[in-house]
């Protein structure tokens, strides 16, 4: 009972830049996002309107989104009302909020208790659906934290069912640290298809422990059909140490396809905006499919 059709939606520019060591160019980060736009993601999420003292990686935002004026969905990440204001400026209409379900990490990523985020979160998604935006919640730490441990699938339910209920178009789960297991991940999805049939759902992998395609698989027969995935497998939340890269789009798209599950997406279009931003990297690109190609 696997899906068909999967989407997926490319997050290296986001997650996969905001980590890196070296200073990338800002040309380069926009090549890159073209060549994935190339490959044929429709939606990604580009960059983030975050503080440029917490996060320096990515305070040309404002110039990436310049270039991306088409009819994609192009989210940017915001973490409060500064970032709106910055997303308003730059015409955005896609946008997504992180808050953390473990209450520790939310306040060492946006210096806040979760409960302080969403008492101020839940009124400007408001405003924002009366203004027609599409807007992405991303949940951290959905199933462990990196200072407070096993998170409680009833929470993380619990803060999906407050931003559903305030109008967010989609939910991105995520395990922020990679330490979920199959298991875990068919139980949470299952209860949050059922929970929230109206929401589009989303599942966010970290692959820490090489965990993150068998993750997908389970999450796939849990009903789920979106994943957030980083081209060469970039990635990791600065905040959230142990953090690295998210199940790479290449590998997924490689199971998804042998899976029959149509995606849209062209693989070697996808390896060539991996190889343009590779050289610019502080370390090499491991995904499987990028090292296959490196020798064939
Ligand atoms: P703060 O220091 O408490 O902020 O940080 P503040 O409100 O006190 O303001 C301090 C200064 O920051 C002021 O400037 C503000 O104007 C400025 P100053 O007067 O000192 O010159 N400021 C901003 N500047 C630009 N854009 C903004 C903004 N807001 C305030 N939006 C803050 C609070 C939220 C700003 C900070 O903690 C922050 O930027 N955090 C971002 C952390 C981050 O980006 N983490 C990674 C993304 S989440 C993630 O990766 C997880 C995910 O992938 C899912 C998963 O895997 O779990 C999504
Ligand atoms: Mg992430």
């Amino acid at each position: 009972n696997l899906p068909k059709h999967a989407t997926l939606i490319e997050v290296g520019p986001r997650d996969g830049l905001q980590n890196e060591k070296n200073e990338i160019p800002t040309d380069v980060k926009i090549q890159f996002i073209k060549e994935l736009k190339k490959a044929g993601f429709k939606e990604m999420e580009l960059t983030s309107f975050v503080s440029p003292k917490w996060v320096p990686q990515l305070k040309d935002a404002g110039e990436i989104i310049s270039y991306c004026s088409d009819e994609d969905r192009n989210l940017v990440l915001t973490p409060n009302e500064k970032g709106i204001a910055r997303a308003k400026e730059a015409n955005c209409k896609d946008v997504a909020f992180f808050v953390g379900v473990s209450s520790t990490f939310n306040q060492k990523n946006i210096n806040a208790t979760t409960e302080e985020s969403m008492q101020k979160l839940l009124p400007l998604i408001r405003s924002l659906k009366e203004e027609d935006f599409f807007v992405r919640a991303c949940i951290s730490t959905s199933f462990y934290c990196p200072y407070e441990g096993k998170i409680e699938a009833d929470a993380v339910v619990e803060l999906c069912r407050q931003f559903a209920d305030a109008g967010v178009d989609d939910l991105s789960v995520a395990d922020t640290i990679g330490m979920a297991n199959p298991l875990e991940v068919h139980e949470l999805f299952s209860r949050l298809k059922k929970a929230l049939p109206d929401v589009l759902i989303t599942a966010h992998f970290h692959d820490t422990r090489g965990m993150a395609l068998a993750n997908i698989y389970a999450a796939l027969q849990a009903g789920v059909d979106r994943f957030d995935t980083s081209a060469g497998g970039l990635g990791g939340c600065p905040f959230a140490p142990g953090a690295t890269g998210n199940a790479a789009t290449e590998d997924v798209l490689h199971m998804l396809h042998a899976l029959n599950i149509e995606t849209g997406i062209d693989m070697n279009q996808l390896l060539k905006a991996v190889e343009i931003i590779e050289p610019h990297l502080s370390g090499s690109v491991q995904s499987k499919q990028y090292q296959l190609s490196k020798r064939s």
